[in-house]
């Protein structure tokens, strides 16, 4: 059964069973601030999960496409992607386990006619300190729909629970999720790798087992930290549409699914070589070129900013795996056709802008296989200065210029320069290093961290609010926190900005802050409701509130300069930060992950 067949399926089942079909949201997220894209069918309806009354009712059915930016590196194997389409249904405060389950099952089976025995499920198993019980009542429903005891699997926190953050630790204020119960295909055609574990289960990550459904019982919000439960429990269900058409064919190769084979094909064709020689490229492509043309769909445009960012980064990358596949011009008029013809049967939106985004798209091409050429051209004088290419430089090219490693090697051969031996671990390295600063500003979003409360560590303080605000001036609203750690020594602030920060902006955020250090602006805070702050205040919330959250103020407060919701502590006044004659000074800039800069600060 093709994808487009099982999403029609599926909205109809849904549809009979009282569901209203809701269009997509867009992959761009229209009022919410924190985030860059849609990544989940649930992200667009967050309010109404929350108790707020939808339009359509309480029961909403759906395609949601959805980009993850995050799995861009993961994206290789045979079923990683960053763009799939999340068949999604909701009960907004209706029904609840029972019907739920009964109805994904009896679609599974009674639908795509999957097979039974190759169906597994898994149940939260509870978590004391949350004060969470165990799912027993979901188990219980398996049992009754004819799944054997022991294909029904129990985890913790780390795969049984939902929210957009993850884990329960990680999840915000205010923020819904609940306990989770998935569904998981199992390709016997696939032999368990002992490098998983010995054993392998459900949520392995061999790839014996696919996650072709998950059911979120979204029970809870956090508030002061601890799980309340929500007025009414609500369902989130979500299945990724490509994996449901890779179970229904029993091939575990997403890659080969009616929506992107085609593609695959377009690029065999092209290049003139295989894809079971080049599955690594091939997937990379046909992913980001889907993805990067519903961004484009969705309004985005190749820029250094934001959604534009991430969408040059899918076309650079697209075409340096192009380049080592050989097709060395014109990959996006090749095969973006091929993409929007796949969905514009489904999606009109795609089909008005087919032609605008294919051009768009080729000049971008266009200009990046300049840069392409100008990596080569790093390299050249690279190898003419060191005589020996290390680690650290292939690091440096890829991290730097974009260029492909492979192209590094490649060249280091042409030009009969030396690598060193040791190049592999030391280039490891620096990747591992780069991919924990991007989790850390990750995980670190929203969360402030002081070292302590000494004098010097809260004056620092409220000179990182004051920057907050000054970045924002110089560089957009775009910027938004993603982290903070502050000593008594410096202030370290991570931030969203697709690009470097210029050494005339530096200087411009300096200047603001020390005129608003000598200014000498009172600071105050008062206690207000979560949801009036959030309208005019800056985010920075920590686990600590509630409905109601602390906002400090720099300035009048009838005309602010910052507004931050901030646990304090703060100094009164700008005045005493500049006691002895200290200066703010930026004192490093630099790219912590994909769209995220980090500053560090000092008062010297
Ligand atoms: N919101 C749930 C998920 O994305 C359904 O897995």
């Amino acid at each position: 059964m093709m994808a487009q067949e099982i999403r029609q399926k599926y909205l109809e089942y849904f549809k009979d069973k009282g569901h209203k079909v809701i269009p997509r949201a867009s992959l761009i997220p229209q009022d919410d601030p924190t985030t860059l894209f849609t990544g989940s069918g649930m992200q667009p309806l967050v309010p109404y999960l929350l108790g707020k009354s939808h339009p359509a009712g309480k029961r909403l059915v759906d395609s949601q496409t959805c980009f993850r930016a995050e799995d861009m590196d993961e994206v290789g194997d045979n079923r990683h992607t960053t763009f799939f389409e999340m068949l999604g249904n909701f009960s907004l405060g209706d029904y609840y386990k029972e019907e739920q389950l009964t109805w994904f099952w009896e679609f599974l089976i009674g639908e795509l006619k999957l097979p039974k025995e190759r169906l597994w499920v898994t149940c939260f198993e509870g978590d004391k300190k949350l004060g969470i019980p165990k799912d027993t009542e979901s188990a219980e429903i398996w049992k009754k729909l004819g799944v054997p005891e022991e294909r029904i699997a129990f985890y913790g926190a780390d795969k049984n629970w939902w929210s957009r953050e993850g884990e329960p630790s990680h999840m915000r204020e205010g923020e819904p999720g609940g306990p989770d119960s998935e569904v998981f295909y199992e390709f016997t055609s696939v032999e368990h790798d002992k490098k998983f574990g010995d054993k392998c289960h459900p949520n392995c990550d061999c790839g014996r087992f696919l996650e072709i459904g998950n059911s979120v019982f979204m029970t809870y919000r956090k508030v002061d930290g601890k799980f309340e439960h929500l007025p009414k429990p609500n369902v989130d269900f979500g299945g990724g549409l490509e994996r449901l058409e890779a179970a229904n064919s029993d091939n575990p190769d997403i890659f080969q699914i009616s929506l992107i084979k085609p593609i695959i094909e377009g690029l065999e064709k092209l290049s003139g070589k295989d894809y079971e020689q080049h599955q690594t490229s091939m997937r990379v492509i046909a992913d980001h070129l889907r993805a990067a043309t519903f961004l484009a769909v969705d309004g985005a445009i190749p820029s250094n900013k934001a959604q534009g960012y991430v969408l040059r980064r899918l076309l650079r990358r697209s075409i340096r795996y192009a380049f080592e596949l050989g097709i060395e011009q014109q990959l996006c008029e090749q095969v973006v056709p091929i993409i929007t013809e796949l969905y514009a049967p489904d999606f009109p939106e795609v089909a008005k802008q087919k032609s605008d985004i294919v051009a768009i798209f080729a000049k971008e091409e266009k200009i990046f296989r300049q840069t392409l050429r100008s990596g080569v051209r790093e390299f050249t004088k690279l190898a003419e200065q060191a005589k020996q290419v290390t680690g650290g430089d292939v690091f440096k090219l890829y991290d730097t210029y974009g260029f492909p490693v492979e192209l590094s090697l490649e060249e280091a051969y042409l030009q009969k320069v030396d690598v060193d031996g040791d190049w592999q671990k030391q280039f490891d390295k620096l990747m591992a290093e780069q991919r924990q600063r991007s989790q850390t500003a990750s995980v670190g979003m929203f969360k402030g961290g002081l070292a302590d409360h000494s004098e010097a560590v809260v004056k620092l303080h409220t000179t990182t609010h004051l920057m907050y605000r000054a970045l924002k001036n110089v560089l957009g609203d775009h910027v938004v926190q993603r982290g903070s750690n502050i000593t008594a020594e410096r202030t370290r602030f991570d931030f969203s900005h697709p690009e470097k920060v210029t050494a005339e902006q530096i200087k411009q955020v300096e200047d603001i802050v020390n005129q608003k250090i000598a200014e000498d602006l009172p600071v105050s805070w008062k206690e207000e409701s979560t949801k009036q702050a959030l309208k005019t205040a800056s985010g920075a919330f920590g686990d600590k509130y509630g409905d109601k959250v602390k906002v400090y103020t720099v300035g009048d407060p009838k005309k602010p300069f910052s507004r931050e919701i901030c646990g304090g502590p703060h100094v009164e006044h700008t005045g005493v930060i500049a006691a002895g004659g200290k200066k703010f000074k930026i004192v490093k800039e630099e790219a912590s992950s994909a769209g995220v800069r980090r500053i560090k600060a000092v008062l010297q």
